[in-house]
């Protein structure tokens, strides 16, 4: 066969497959490592995967060839819940924190995720896509290739539209491929601080049959000008909460997720970020949503209801990191009781601005006692499981998209062991190279 391009020689393919679907337990320590590894790509599609002998009796001819000699080869990295569309910053909370202040304390006196609202609110859709596309820059140069991205800084209806209006562009015309979600109930506005329940209503009445209907038209073209995909995609496919005190609590996180499930939207929900818990995991489960997000002060028996389930647990470690404070998500525990569990940035202005996910498998595998492999299937596979695009992206099997990211380094394990430091080589999205020798070459 005839291909664009064939990686050959890697040191190892790490190529997390899973067969479909995404691992739990014992499966989470195998990542699949072939020694002497390549992989093959047409049209933007994995064709080819093995040993670097067999593939190559395989491809006849390779547009362009990679030796990955010394290098280690995974997956495109999934980061599958982020905050990244906002407008500014809040780098003078960051101090008070530093000095003592909590952060539910700053949220409560009106700074925090209220602070990001009015910048993003001032904003126009120009300011917003050129802000947002510098740290999706940064997210691909640490090698993510798909994220997931929440409106959720509006909190009203035109900017809450602004915002999934940028993300309808940056996911057109960035290389990274977002998963967009509905996050109008992230904070209360301040225009309703006395009545949660009339910006409930106006969430359940008016926003959310209005977005659930929101779609548009999309065509993509490989370098030859090929169309690969055709069709429409919704401005949100998700409809997100934060179910917390001082924001949603529990029972207007179910009128908002029936009212969403009811027009069709998938659901996610940030749920037990800070003590104590709402209870909204054994909702979130009961009402079939994609992933429950944060968890870290989740009881054992709701972790267990979730470990029974289809419904993934997104742990989020940059978050207390960013926050020092000592409670993680237990992520051991969920893989122990079979959970599905997915790892990812938060990266937001306020608790975890941090673009890049080995980051976050460095400190899985230090906070929340994670093995290396089980924090690369985190990363990967089960992370595009909880966006719901394990089908087509996370491993590197035979008819997935061909994205994937090369180490400077012969070991992946090398990922979480340095930390701080950017180990991406070269980024493959789609068959095409979008960072090379550490470089952007796109966009
Ligand atoms: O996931 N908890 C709510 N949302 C974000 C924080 C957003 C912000 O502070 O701007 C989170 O931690
Ligand atoms: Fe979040």
């Amino acid at each position: 066969m005839i291909v664009d391009l064939l990686i050959q020689h890697a040191t190892e393919l790490v190529t997390c497959a899973s067969g479909g679907g995404p691992k739990r337990g014992r499966d989470m320590e195998d990542v699949g490592i072939i020694p002497d590894g390549a992989v093959a790509i047409r049209r933007g599609e994995i064709v080819a995967v093995g040993p670097t002998a067999e593939v190559r009796e395989r491809v006849q001819e390779a547009k362009r060839v990679i030796d990955a000699r010394g290098r280690s080869v995974i997956p495109g990295l999934v980061d599958p819940h982020t905050h990244v569309v906002w407008a500014g910053h809040r780098v003078h909370e960051f101090e008070m924190r530093v000095k003592g202040a909590t952060y539910l304390e700053i949220f409560q006196a009106g700074g925090g995720i209220l602070r990001t609202v009015r910048d993003t609110r001032a904003a126009d859709l120009d300011t917003l896509v050129v802000e947002t596309r510098e740290r999706l820059d940064t997210m691909l140069l640490h090698g993510t290739t798909t994220a997931e991205a929440k409106s959720g800084y509006g909190l009203d209806e035109d900017t809450e539209l602004k915002m999934l209006d940028a993300i309808r562009v940056l996911d057109e015309s960035h290389p990274i491929d977002l998963a967009p979600t509905f996050l109008g109930a992230h904070a209360i506005p301040p225009e309703y601080q006395d009545n949660v329940d009339a910006y409930v209503d106006f969430l359940v009445e008016h926003m959310i049959p209005q977005v659930a209907n929101l779609q548009y038209r999309v065509e993509e073209t490989d370098e030859e000008g090929n169309i690969i995909y055709s069709g429409y995609r919704p401005a949100a496919h998700y409809c997100d909460v934060f179910c917390e005190r001082g924001a949603f609590n529990l029972e207007q996180t179910r009128r908002i997720l029936e009212a969403a499930r009811h027009h069709g939207m998938e659901l996610k929900v940030h749920a037990d970020e800070f003590e104590p818990s709402l209870g909204a995991v054994p909702l979130a489960v009961e009402m079939g949503a994609a992933s429950v997000d944060h968890l870290v002060s989740t009881p054992d028996e709701h972790l267990r209801v979730l470990a029974q389930s289809n419904t993934a647990a997104v742990a989020l470690p940059g978050t207390p990191f960013g926050l020092a404070e000592t409670g993680y998500t237990r992520g051991r525990r969920i893989i122990d009781l079979g959970g599905i569990l997915a790892i990812s940035t938060d990266i937001n202005p306020g608790t975890s601005w941090c673009e890049s996910m080995p980051m976050m498998m460095a400190i899985a595998t230090r906070y929340m006692n994670l093995t290396p492999a089980e924090a690369l299937n985190a990363s990967t596979i089960n992370a595009a499981y909880a966006i719901g695009m394990s089908d087509f992206v996370g491993s590197i099997e035979v008819g997935k998209q061909g994205d994937l990211v090369i180490l400077d380094v012969p070991d992946y394990r090398f990922l979480m062991y340095r930390y701080g430091v950017n180990l991406v080589h070269t980024v493959v999205k789609k068959g095409r190279i979008v960072v090379e020798e550490g470089r952007l070459c796109t966009t």
